[in-house]
């Protein structure tokens, strides 16, 4: 589906009136900020950077490449991010302006302007430093959508500290490895989180997380009370939030940081087994979730701004923590799911909040599309969606079917939709329509953002024309740019800036551009990572895992295929220590690893298919092609050249176990 060639499909126009009042307005405006930048590149980046951030130290030099690449953007120049989004915003008038409307999973609505979350977040700080948390110490939030979550981000921002968010749905084990290998100080947490009407612990996995070992580093646990449910205590390290905020003033001058000081870590998943610590500098990345979220979104002082996703996730990183914020926006904060109470609950809180700009994943679009195609009630023209303006997506390729329902059904045929793609990596949006400029094709990311250096390139680097694919790189540094893997700049250098590549940034990703229109369209990891569901994850993590199970597993290989809803489905081949099990007994050990994996790593990470085989395919030399149990996975006949196989019979043998 997301295969489609652009060419072939319906090109969508902005709507004229849009487009006169957008801050980036037709391609005119667009081509001449492209050009600025090709004429120069950091004159370019240095005007933004002035406009768009408030430095307590101005810079002198914008690029420092002596040490490529790790590029070091605004160095000389200090600022404070929790500034930028709140003091500054309150200096600016808008003290009573309503930053934040949390939505919580029963419909209960709490408002929050921007005093009251400067005032908030001031408290959290001065808590923070009231536990010995100080500047460059790593401290791990693990919490779901709430409005102190993000108070918890800003005030990390505030002191200097650098935070490192852990999803909600990721397990003691990962939990555990993340704050080992940040070195945290402070875990944050609530006790539980609630999600679709149910209770879901927090607090018991940091418990099981410590338990597991190697967190000596940590200190403090705070806890929010979310929920109010039972959890265990232990006096020396826990403490509740609402009494370590009791009697903290509610000011706190903030610690102005260097340009380059890492505002945070968010693991992310590679080719290895090992997730990595992508480390984001202040600046820089300041500027690019301000900047992005400006034109991309074209975000105005009456918008309302909804992004859907978790905190847990970088999207919820620029587009909720920081970006709008940084602008004085208004946005929620959503605690739900998109199916409870029932698959309307995205279109009645737009009707609800008169949300102006909205921003999904492609998963949740393909899921709400078959609910409403199942159930007439929860389609979105029951809802009154007249307030949005702007519709957006992230995460995975959209497919065109999706994107035209979409843009019917929730943009009601008058909203552009921006399709995104960017990564943990790249710190914001880098390949993007702009809403008020950029004319749309379904499927196609469109345009590099002004600024950003975008290509694709073979294997040496060389640029390939238009029309044949190849590989995705971004050829010079950009400010929001990952500065390293924490505590291994080894494997940075060699997953982005591998040597053949003339020294251009490589995103993992392939991709295409159209003969005629040079519009970008993504094909898919070009790494062992997958997309499911708009979450990345490595195949060698899953692997790992499985194989961690070492009472029943032998040996296991992971492959994607594409999947309807998911985008892609995780599909595991398994030789077990034991004979190969088939019919019930098959299903029933299929049940038990895939919750192995589930406590290993996350829900998120469990196997939708499970094949037992009495081996897998290899070459003679042992290794696994992979790219036979794609074929298998997907269920299309082998026509790769099976000559180097050790043990072709195999290949029968996984066809059939299914
Ligand atoms: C990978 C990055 C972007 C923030 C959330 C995911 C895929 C992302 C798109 C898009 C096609 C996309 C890529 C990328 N991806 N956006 N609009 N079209 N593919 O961040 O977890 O770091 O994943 O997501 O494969 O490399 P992430």
């Amino acid at each position: 589906m997301s295969s489609d060639q652009p060419t072939e499909l319906k090109t969508h126009q902005p709507p004229a009136a849009l487009v006169a009042a957008a801050r980036v307005s037709g391609m005119a405006a667009y081509h001449a900020l492209v050009a600025e930048a090709e004429a120069d590149h950091e004159a370019y980046w240095g005007r933004l950077a002035r406009e768009f951030v408030s430095w307590k130290t101005p810079f002198t030099q914008v690029l420092d490449s002596s040490q490529a690449p790790f590029f070091k953007w605004f160095a000389d120049g200090t600022l404070n991010v929790s500034h930028n989004c709140l003091d500054r915003n309150i200096e600016r008038g808008l003290g009573e302006k309503t930053a934040l409307i949390f939505e919580a999973d029963d419909g209960a609505v709490t408002k929050v302007s921007y005093r009251e979350l400067l005032a908030k977040v001031c408290q959290f700080a001065n808590a923070l430093k009231a536990r010995g948390v100080k500047k460059g110490d790593r401290v791990v939030i693990y919490m779901s959508m709430s409005v102190e979550g993000v108070a918890a981000m800003q005030a990390c921002a505030r002191i200097g500290a650098i935070h490192s968010v852990v999803f909600g749905g990721f397990s003691a084990q990962s939990v555990r490895d993340r704050v080992q290998d940040a070195g945290a100080v402070m875990v944050i947490t609530a006790d539980e989180q609630l999600r679709g009407g149910k209770q879901l612990p927090l607090k018991a996995i940091v418990d099981e997380a410590i338990a597991l070992g190697g967190c000596e580093t940590l200190k403090n646990l705070i806890v929010y009370q979310r929920t109010g449910g039972k959890i265990n205590w232990h006096p020396e390290r826990d403490r509740w939030l609402h009494e370590e905020l009791a009697g903290q003033p509610s000011t706190c001058e903030p610690e102005w940081v260097e340009a380059e000081h890492p505002l945070f870590l968010l693991y992310t998943s590679g080719s290895t087994g090992k997730p990595k610590g992508v480390q984001h500098s202040t600046g820089g990345y300041l500027l690019h979730a301000a900047l992005t979220t400006a034109w991309t979104f074209d975000l105005k002082p009456d918008d309302v701004f909804w992004c859907t996703a978790d905190i847990g996730w970088v999207t919820g990183h620029s587009y909720i923590t920081y970006g709008p914020l940084a602008l004085g926006g208004t946005e929620i904060v959503f605690e739900g799911v998109p199916t409870y109470p029932a698959a309307d609950r995205f279109w009645k809180t737009i009707e609800k909040h008169k949300v102006s700009i909205f921003y999904t994943a492609p998963t949740a679009i393909r899921s709400l599309i078959k609910a409403a195609e199942g159930n007439a009630a929860v389609h979105p023209k029951n809802s009154d969606l007249s307030s949005l303006r702007i519709l957006g997506s992230v995460g995975e390729p959209i497919n065109p079917a999706a994107w035209e329902w979409y843009h019917a059904n929730v943009g009601g045929g008058r909203c552009p939709i921006v399709d995104t793609f960017w990564q943990t990596e790249t710190g914001g949006h880098v390949i993007t329509p702009l809403p008020g400029a950029t004319p749309m094709v379904p499927g196609s990311c469109t345009l590099p953002f002004p600024g950003i250096t975008a290509a694709i390139v073979d294997e040496t680097g060389a640029d390939v024309p238009n029309g044949s694919g190849g590989i995705l790189v971004i050829k010079k540094p950009w400010p929001s740019m990952i500065r390293t893997i924490w505590g291994d700049p080894e494997r940075f250098k060699k997953s982005y800036y591998p040597a053949e590549l003339k020294g251009y940034y490589l995103a993992g990703d392939g991709a295409i551009r159209d003969k005629d229109t040079g519009y970008f369209t993504i094909t898919g990891r070009i790494d062992d990572v997958l997309n499911v569901s708009g979450h990345r994850m490595g195949t060698m993590e899953i692997e790992s895992a499985l194989v961690s199970c070492t009472e029943l597993v032998a040996e296991a290989a992971v492959v994607g295929r594409p999947d309807d809803t998911t985008g892609e489905a995780i599909c595991a081949f398994v030789v077990l220590k034991r004979s190969r099990p088939t019919g019930e007994e098959a299903k029933q050990i299929a049940t038990q690893l895939r919750n192995w994996v589930a406590k290993e790593i996350g829900p998120i990470a469990k196997p939708k298919d499970i094949r037992f085989g009495d081996n897998l395919p290899k070459t003679r030399s042992g290794k696994i092609m992979r790219r036979l149990l794609r074929s298998i996975a997907k269920g299309e006949a082998i026509t790769q050249d099976t000559s180097t196989l050790e043990n072709p019979a195999i290949l029968d043998q996984l066809t059939q176990a299914n």
